[in-house]
């Protein structure tokens, strides 16, 4: 594998790129959670002739950069998708690539989220990973419970579909066990099966690399969620592009499938 800091020269001009800032509209409306499909990352490497897994090293150090902006500009919580129920059909290398960048991401950058105030938590079928990546999600989420800046979900192993089957499951099992009556579910009873029950659905789901799609993600969450895709590959997604995101959704009216304030009088 070639050395990540060849990816990190790469990457540095690009980090010095801040761009335009948000409205007053946006401060006064800022997301409280933002999701982020990071895709692109084969594409990044393959139009520079590096090896995909570079663009995953890539893609993995504009994380670090999106957490900061989430940081500056108020965002609780974030959920980014990094590794599918679905990517396991990839070539077997670049599945134990990503699984060693998830072990070397936090080996290295650590302290670095600890001084941010980044509390991390993860989402999927994480009991099918390898034992080295559940003992290290295990040490990162029981070692940052108290930093309270950011939420960092990392959807690992995660799939949408998925997860409404495991939440059905345990909602039959109650059933079963006499908990609870099928004629007397409801929503929110489904919603607390859910991997994460605790954390409020994302407000804004950001796609960059051109894609448009949900692909299995944060299906049961994403009703009434609010849609960005922007026309750059992940690593490339900057501030700026954060920025215009952030400014849009604000700009939006969120209506829930009833009347917006003006039309109710
Ligand atoms: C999709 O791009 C991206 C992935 C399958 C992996 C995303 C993972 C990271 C950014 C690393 C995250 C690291 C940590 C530590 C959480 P793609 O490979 O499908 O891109 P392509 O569509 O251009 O081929």
């Amino acid at each position: 594998m070639a050395l990540p800091e060849t990816i990190f020269k790469l990457l540095k001009p690009r980090r010095k790129a801040s761009g335009s800032e948000l409205t007053r509209e946006a401060m006064a409306n800022i997301p409280r959670h933002v999701a982020v499909i990071m895709d692109g990352n084969g594409r990044w490497a393959r139009k520079r002739g590096l090896p995909r897994y570079s663009g995953h090293y890539a893609g993995a150090e504009n994380l670090r950069e999106f957490c900061k902006w989430c940081i500056e500009f108020g965002i609780s919580y974030t959920t980014v998708f990094a590794f599918s129920t679905e990517n396991w059909q990839r070539p077997q290398q670049e599945v134990d690539s990503l699984m060693k960048l998830f072990l070397e991401f936090f080996a290295r950058y650590e302290e670095e989220l600890a001084a941010e105030g980044v509390r991390l938590r993860f989402c999927g079928e994480t009991g099918e990973l390898p034992q080295s990546v559940q003992d290290t999600m295990q040490r990162a989420e029981a070692s940052s419970l108290q930093r309270n800046k950011l939420q960092l979900i990392i959807a690992f192993n995660y799939g949408g579909r998925r997860e409404i089957v495991k939440a059905t499951r345990d909602l039959l099992a109650s059933c079963k066990a006499g908990e609870l009556k099928p004629e007397e579910l409801t929503e929110e009873h489904l919603s607390a099966r859910l991997y994460l029950p605790d954390v409020p659905d994302p407000d804004l789901i950001i796609r960059p690399s051109v894609e448009l799609r949900l692909s299995n993600f944060l299906l049961w969450h994403s009703a009434y969620i609010e849609l960005w895709f922007a026309k750059v590959l992940w690593p490339d997604f900057n501030r700026h592009h954060f920025t215009a995101a952030i400014n849009d959704y604000a700009s939006r009216q969120r209506r829930y499938g009833g009347l917006s304030k003006e039309e109710r009088g």
